[in-house]
């Protein structure tokens, strides 16, 4: 590959994610060059094809949206998730670095314990209660150890377009039973895809810097968000609100990590929409792949 000459050029991380195909999908459609690698195309746990590919393309920016997101099987394979999640991350930190494109690494609320019962600020202290918040947490300080224009973008329950999700989860069990337990004692922010994409290409073009939480505006229980998502679907689901003792995983989950929009308010970002009005617009949409 030869090295493209001048120009806005984003490099996409764990461009078959969720996240990742939204963003390549939105870049293209604004004439963005953009390079959307695959974890086949580009592994992020090996160093050197990692420098080596970031020098040929030499990117503007880079969005590192590439990650282990096994919540349960990070509980047994912590040097997986920690080889991906904290290693991986410093590999495109520091080739990142290297030829001074900005970098955008996507982090979680699972950085928080959620023993609470109010939202978290960026500045409000982290203490993830598993190895996948715990690896996500390595992954920021690597960032902020080996760039400086960088914006670390803490979201929570994605969903959107590509691959599985809690929203198609729920969609085909209610079509298929005409009824759904929910856990109902864990309290976060659904976010599109779609809504994080745009807030993400929107505050690449500022110089303004730092750690951000970006969710849909608002919160909900999972047994929320299941009642909004048959209502809005016109369907009828009995949907049953149960504890999350009842539902037992080998990965602790927050009990409320809520995350405040600070940092968008300080640095007059807008805002993404409610969670009910972005849920409306991926209904209405209903790409699925
Ligand atoms: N999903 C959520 O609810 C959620 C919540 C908060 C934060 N986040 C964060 O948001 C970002 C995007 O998440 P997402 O929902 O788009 O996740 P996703 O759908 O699981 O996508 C992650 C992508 O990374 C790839 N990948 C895994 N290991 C890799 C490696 N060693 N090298 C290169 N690519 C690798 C995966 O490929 P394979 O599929 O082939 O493994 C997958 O295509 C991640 O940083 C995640 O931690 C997600």
């Amino acid at each position: 590959m030869t090295r493209p000459e001048s120009g806005e050029r984003i490099l996409v991380t764990g461009a078959g994610g969720q996240l990742g195909k939204e963003l390549v999908k939105l870049l293209n459609a604004k004439g963005i060059e953009v390079y959307g690698l695959t974890r086949n195309q580009l592994d992020i746990t090996d160093c050197e094809e990692v420098h080596s590919l970031i020098d040929q393309i030499s990117p503007t920016t880079v969005i590192h949206a590439a990650a282990y997101t096994q919540v349960d099987r990070a509980e047994s394979e912590p040097e997986v998730a920690f080889r991906c999640n904290a290693i991986g991350t410093r590999n495109v930190a520091v080739a990142a670095a290297r030829v001074g494109a900005k970098l955008v690494y996507l982090s979680t609320d699972y950085v928080f314990d959620g023993y609470g019962s109010s939202s978290y600020n960026e500045w409000s202290e982290t203490s993830p209660i598993n190895v996948y918040g715990q690896s996500k947490l390595a992954g920021e300080e690597f960032v902020q150890q080996h760039h400086n224009r960088f914006f670390i973008i803490r979201t929570s329950w994605v969903y959107g377009a590509h691959g599985n999700n809690f929203v198609k989860t729920m969609l085909k069990l209610g079509a298929e039973h005409g009824a759904v337990r929910v856990v109902e004692d864990q309290v976060g922010s659904p976010t599109y895809t779609y809504d994080l994409a745009s807030t993400i290409i929107a505050m690449l073009k500022t110089e303004k810097y730092g750690l951000y939480h970006v969710s849909n505006t608002g919160h909900c229980s999972w047994f929320e968000f299941a009642q909004e998502i048959f209502k809005q679907a016109k369907m009828e689901v009995q949907v049953t609100p149960i504890p999350t003792s009842a539902m037992p995983r080998p990965a602790a989950r927050p009990a409320y990590s809520v995350m405040e929009p600070f940092m968008l308010r300080l640095n007059d970002l807008p805002l993404l929409p409610s969670w009910q009005q972005a849920l409306q617009h991926y209904l209405l949409n209903n790409h699925t792949d």
